[in-house]
């Protein structure tokens, strides 16, 4: 058996996620919208357990945060406060001869079109909000935004959570949802798109204690990252450099991944200061302070944040799973996706239409327990290169013999080694393995 070593290349991955259902282009039967993209079936089970498993480490496991579902739409003046509406914008030019758009900052490094080598028009700032009206009125005073981040509407329900929730400082309030920016070159597949989703968590401190915070989330954050299975060799801590940093923050570190098309940011921990609130106190006149009452004293919490994207998330995980073997001659492909992040942690097997009865049994049985699918398609073979390359785990296959002891084979995907286990024990035998 030979592993490849070599990292899976893009057309490759985005063959793979169109065949076996993780994502497709969005409205691909209208030839396409450019940024957008569709989680298919087997998509949807890895975003949801991405997401599960974020919440699971970040709010369940947890006494310090809390959880938030806010509207995509905010008041409009939320994004004045926040300065999106005047600064959220990349440079952009035009090529005056195939009239294509670019970022100037980060795809034209010649001075020429990319393209077509053509003249460029000098750069111009493009904000990336994409703009609604709100109300039957089509005028400036309808204008709202589609969010282009999760975490404003934490700072502006700050005080509403406090109240509820009555945590004392330091706490956090934690936020997934789908966040939009009108990207300009939206590219890499779903690594850059202009509808995503967050998962956001903003940690309210004293001011003294933001630095300490501060370290303790970027290395909280990268363990989550291992935790689900990410090998230690693909990623990497990058600290801001102190030009790259917002001028109230005064810490930025990204945890990176070793993707196809180099190291890029999948998640920023910020130390924010207390910049957010005092905006937003500043624009609503309302107070979002704090008030210590052992010392009686009155502050503005510094917040660190944790930013991510899911899908940019779900990108790298499926790069960092995906290897090549050779088996008897012929290639076999695997997605080896930690347990708790796969779509499916079990499916189930017949060996044969016959048994179909008896093996729906033993799936429907599991299904309460674990992500569970049921494959009578093609041969057992088949079927096992298909789970494969979804990454399931493991897959039980109900055969003869199970008439006659009440056993079934568990194949594990790794090692493809083959156990007999008794049907009444395969819960407790998953379960060790999955958990
Ligand atoms: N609240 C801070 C914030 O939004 P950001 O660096 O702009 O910071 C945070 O975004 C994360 O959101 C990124 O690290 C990335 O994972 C994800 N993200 C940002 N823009 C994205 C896009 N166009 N497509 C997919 N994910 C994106």
């Amino acid at each position: 058996m030979l592993a490849k070593p070599t990292m899976v290349d893009m057309e490759t991955l985005v063959s793979l996620c169109k065949r076996r259902g993780f994502v497709f282009q969005s409205s691909e039967i209208y030839g396409g919208i450019n940024g957008f993209w569709d989680f298919g079936p087997v998509g949807v089970e890895l975003k949801r357990r991405v997401k599960e498993a974020w919440w699971k480490r970040m709010v369940q496991w947890r006494e310090d945060v809390v959880g938030l579902d806010t509207s995509i739409i905010a008041h409009p003046q939320t994004w004045v406060s926040s300065g999106h509406v005047s600064a959220f914008s990349d440079p952009m030019v035009d090529c005056k001869k195939c009239k294509k758009r670019f970022r100037s900052d980060t795809d034209v490094s010649t001075g020429k079109c990319p393209e077509c080598g053509g003249e460029l028009t000098e750069p111009r700032q493009f904000n990336l909000m994409f703009q609604t009206h709100v109300g039957a009125n089509q005028d400036d005073a309808s204008v709202a935004y589609l969010r282009p981040e999760t975490c404003q509407s934490i700072f502006t329900e700050f005080k509403n959570v406090q109240t509820v929730s009555r945590l004392k400082i330091p706490f956090g309030i934690a936020q997934i949802g789908k966040a939009f920016r009108n990207e300009i070159t939206p590219r890499n597949f779903i690594f850059r798109s202009r509808e995503f989703e967050q998962m956001e968590m903003e940690f309210f401190c004293h001011p003294t204690e933001s630095a300490k915070w501060y370290e303790y989330w970027v290395q909280e954050r990268l363990d989550w990252f291992m935790s689900v299975g990410m090998k230690k060799e693909n990623l990497r801590l990058r600290p801001h450099a102190t030009d790259e940093l917002a001028h109230y923050a005064s810490g930025c570190t990204d945890v990176e991944f070793q993707m196809p098309f180099g190291w890029s940011e999948l998640e920023g921990i910020a130390n924010r200061g207390n910049y957010d609130l005092t905006q937003h106190m500043k624009h609503s006149g309302k107070d979002l302070d704090y008030y210590n009452e052992e010392t009686k004293e009155r502050f503005v919490p510094a917040v660190v944040e944790t930013s991510v994207g899911v899908d940019r998330t779900c990108l790298a995980l499926l790069i960092n799973a995906y290897h090549e073997e050779e088996v008897k001659g012929e290639k076999r492909i695997v997605l080896s996706l930690h347990p708790s992040i796969a779509p499916y942690q079990v499916a189930v097997f017949p060996l044969s239409g016959k048994l179909r009865e008896p093996a729906t049994r033993v799936e429907k049985s599991l299904r309460r327990f674990f992500a569970a699918d049921y494959d009578e398609a093609g041969s057992i073979g088949k079927r096992y290169r298909r789970h494969d390359e979804i990454g399931t785990p493991f897959c039980v296959t109900y055969d003869f013999q199970s008439e006659i002891d009440q056993t079934v084979t568990v194949r594990n995907r790794d090692s493809m080694v083959q156990d007999r286990i008794a049907i009444d024990q395969l819960v407790n035998y998953l379960n060790d393995k999955i958990l």
